[in-house]
């Protein structure tokens, strides 16, 4: 059989026009996170649409029922991609919890004037409470690597108890008491119509003053403007984002001009080798999908 691909051979995202266009007629889509694939890019794919291969492990980008409906397989990355995510958070969170880009700024612009005893100083995770949203593969990877930090609790909250978690001593708790009780609280729950916005006010008010926020999920499961309060107010301490609303966040954002906010932008899986990896997996999901024999990974929904 003679095949036909039509490829997008930028590392910039394709234009939504070129999407449309490129899509129609074809039997499989491999896509980015950051094309939505909604009802009108399906129908512009039309009827022979058999698979769509994404290069993420979230899906939050793509129209499920309607895919649902119309009998389309989708493909995407878990597991490959957990411990470069799990190894970027903990980063973020260090970097974030001992301000080390602040540091950074003073050695550069003279700030630096002496060795001064209460100067730059953070938060540690020795003896700390740590609440992870979210104990999937990535918030448990995140946990193992926590824990010998010296973490002296671990919570996490999500909609089922994990047997999984008795490896890292794991207490399920309601949302509520993990923000309350938590130092660190950790985000990595996917983006749902129930996570959607879950970091909002009443959740930052009930956090502890001394407390770090982290997100590496998705930028909608905060309310932004909410968490801008938050840390101009003193609420909480300092936040770290590997995930925003928009990417890329306007340079011009308020939460750009906090020195308690570090905003990365969206490098969680960012290694050469789970980047290769992921696009291997996405490669050979769509061939499977096309030739109608078992994914090596297939959502199932
Ligand atoms: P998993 O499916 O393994 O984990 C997702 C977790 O979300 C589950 O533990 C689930 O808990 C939890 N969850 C779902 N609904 C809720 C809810 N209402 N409240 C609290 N928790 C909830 O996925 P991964 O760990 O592989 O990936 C998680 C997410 O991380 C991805 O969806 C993606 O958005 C993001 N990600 C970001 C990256 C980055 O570059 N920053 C890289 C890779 C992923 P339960 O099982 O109890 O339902
Ligand atoms: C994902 O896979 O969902 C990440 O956001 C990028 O790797």
């Amino acid at each position: 059989m003679k095949t036909a691909v039509s490829l997008w051979d930028s590392d910039e995202p394709v234009s939504r026009a070129e999407l449309l266009k490129g899509v129609a007629g074809a039997h499989g889509l491999l896509c980015l996170l950051s094309d939505k694939i909604d009802t009108e890019v399906l129908d512009a794919a039309g009827p022979n649409l058999k698979v769509i291969s994404t290069l993420s492990v979230g899906f939050d980008h793509m129209a499920m029922d309607e895919i649902k409906k119309r009998g389309v397989r989708v493909g995407y990355t878990p597991d490959v991609l957990t411990d470069a995510t799990a190894e970027l958070t903990v980063a973020l969170l260090l970097a974030t919890a001992r301000r080390l880009p602040e540091g950074m700024v003073e050695v550069i612009n003279g700030g630096w004037s002496t060795w001064k005893p209460l100067w730059l100083c953070g938060y540690g995770l020795s003896g700390s409470t740590v609440g992870v949203i979210g104990l999937g593969r990535i918030g448990m990877a995140i946990a193992r690597r926590l824990k010998p930090f010296g973490v002296k609790k671990l919570l996490y909250s999500g909609r089922t108890d994990k047997s999984y978690a008795a490896e890292v001593e794991g207490e399920y708790v309601p949302l509520d008491t993990l923000v309350s009780e938590s130092d660190f609280v950790v985000v990595s729950c996917a983006l749902t119509p129930d996570t959607q916005g879950l970091c909002n006010k009443h959740f930052f008010c009930k956090m502890k003053n001394t407390a770090v926020f982290i997100n590496t999920s998705r930028g909608a499961v905060v309310n932004q403007e909410d968490l801008y309060q938050a840390l101009s107010s003193g609420q909480i301490a300092c936040a770290g984002l590997d995930v925003t609303t928009p990417e890329p966040l306007p340079t011009d954002h308020p939460l750009l001009t906090l020195k308690n906010c570090v905003v990365l932008p969206h490098i969680g899986s960012a290694t050469y080798s789970t980047r290769g990896i992921m696009a291997e997996l996405s490669a050979n999901n769509l061939l499977a999908g096309l030739q109608g024999t078992d994914m090596p990974s297939e959502l199932k929904f």
